[in-house]
């Protein structure tokens, strides 16, 4: 099957991909980890090296909804390598997992009740642990548990889903915080959203680690922030940093989340590590 997504945006480095509407952009953001999936398990199935597991990361929030229910459902739910993938969260807010605001309730909801994935293939943030700074801690056990033996400092996702917040954060790494400059640990508390509340995230070393990192942008309200980011002029937020020294940034937009571009093409990325490395991407 082709891959769904059409490069309607005009950037030549093929990084933007704008779709007509939410459905279709979730339909293309589908397409594209089951893309990822099936191209891995293909490479497990060969090699039979390394690791017997394709690992995604998932944000939370509104936007994946819709992303994870097309991929629930046919086409991608019989042909997707439910065997073979591992899901993880990118973040959670510090609330049980019966709260209408957990990531964790989303993901249940959205993907883990409605596609056959098997139970221990889901790997949520434990947020009845006593506190989020105890959260972080042993979720970065459970990825160091799951990453064992592959090389580097950081765990390589072969594929991690972002959203991207109105004022630049992503993952729960918000504007100014400090965990933004954290440079070894995988996983770090935090505090922020609308209320601020307690977090849990990955650390930008492990999104500038991943093999693919796909942005899933969708609506009005995200114009302004995606024009900023794509065109550079964003620099200092925290999506913006985002730039994997190994790995591909795909953005995924729908119309209204793209509605500013106007055909600007995005300026070169910069290089990995906490996203602070040069322009030439020698940092
Ligand atoms: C969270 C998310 C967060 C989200 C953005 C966009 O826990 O809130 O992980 O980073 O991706 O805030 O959220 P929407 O998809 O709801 O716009």
């Amino acid at each position: 099957m082709a891959d769904p997504v059409t490069h309607a945006g005009d950037d030549p480095s093929g990084r933007l991909f704008v779709l007509s509407s939410p459905e279709e952009l979730a339909r293309a953001a589908a397409g594209r980890l089951w893309g990822i999936a099936r191209e891995r398990a293909t490479v497990l199935g060969r090699t039979g090296k390394g690791t017997k597991r394709v690992s995604l990361a998932l944000s939370g929030g509104r936007t994946p909804r819709l992303t994870l229910a097309a991929l629930s459902s046919e086409p991608y739910r019989d042909r997707f390598p439910w065997d073979l993938v591992h899901f993880y969260q990118v973040d959670e807010r510090w609330v049980s997992p019966g709260d209408p605001a957990s990531n964790q309730r989303m993901l249940r909801e959205s993907l883990m009740s409605c596609a056959p994935v098997p139970p221990d293939h889901f790997h949520p943030v434990d947020t009845s642990l006593p506190d989020p700074r105890e959260g972080a801690r042993r979720y970065e056990e459970t990825l160091r548990r799951a990453f064992r033996g592959t090389p580097g400092d950081f765990p390589r996702f072969d594929a991690i889903l972002l959203g991207l917040g109105a004022d630049g954060h992503t993952a729960s790494l918000f504007p100014g915080s400090v965990a933004l400059e954290e440079e070894t640990a995988w996983v770090v508390q935090t505090e922020g959203g609308d209320p601020p509340a307690p977090r849990v995230t990955l650390t930008l070393p492990v999104l500038n680690a991943a093999s693919q990192v796909i942005f899933l942008v969708s609506g009005k309200e995200k114009a302004r922030v995606l024009g900023e980011v794509l065109s550079g002029r964003g620099g200092e937020l925290p999506a913006s940093r985002v730039s994997p020294r190994r790995g591909k940034v795909t953005f995924l937009a729908d119309a209204a989340a793209a509605s500013l571009l106007g055909g600007k093409s995005p300026p070169a990325r910069r290089a990995g590590g906490n996203g602070r490395g040069k322009e030439d991407g020698t940092g």
